[in-house]
């Protein structure tokens, strides 16, 4: 037998990358439609030495586990240095990443046309649910920060976390 069905079933793979600084419901709109598309969804969540968080990166990896249980074929790790190393450890073809607005489209077709070129990856670009158009972790946090209310931009879980972590100031 020649052809894909001598090599036995593939399990298609793709990441989804990101700080996750928590993850935000437009992060889990982008995550559960690519764990629809995939065998196997990774969330790999980047360790930035350089840029101190407000959640330290195992407690975004325990929300992000918490909030992804339910769609059964996530798996969430650290990584860090490049992505692309992350994909070709793990044999991952295919980044997805969710596309807000215009004036994301810049730097993710550099970002994915460099992964590209570095690795062969592909970049599967999902245009965001246009309730979250407008969302990321850094406006949730300034939000949270001033009391307003976020309560409709992540997942309960995650607004329990901000809560306290305020708090503790
Ligand atoms: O949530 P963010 O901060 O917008 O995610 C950015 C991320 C992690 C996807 C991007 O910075 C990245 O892929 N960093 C890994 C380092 C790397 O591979 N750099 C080369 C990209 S061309």
């Amino acid at each position: 037998m020649t052809g894909p069905e001598s090599e036995g079933p593939q399990v298609r793979r793709a990441v989804c990358p990101g700080s996750f600084d928590p993850i935000t419901n437009g992060h889990l709109d982008i995550i559960s439609r690519a764990s629809r598309l995939y065998d196997e969804v990774y969330v790999a969540v980047m360790i930035n030495k350089s840029k101190k968080g407000l959640f330290e990166i195992d407690e975004r990896i325990d929300l992000i586990r918490q909030v992804t249980a339910e769609y059964g074929n996530v798996r969430v790790e650290a990584f860090h240095g490049l992505l692309v190393d992350f994909c070709k450890q793990r044999e991952i073809p295919a980044i997805v990443k969710g596309l807000r607005a215009v004036s994301d489209f810049d730097y993710e077709l550099q970002m994915a046309q460099m992964n590209n070129g570095l690795s062969g990856v592909e970049t599967l670009f999902v245009p965001t649910n246009p309730t979250y158009s407008f969302l990321s972790s850094s406006l949730v946090k300034e939000v949270a920060t001033w009391g307003g209310d976020v309560s409709h931009l992540v997942p309960p879980l995650v607004l329990e976390a901000l809560g306290e972590r305020l708090r503790q100031g």
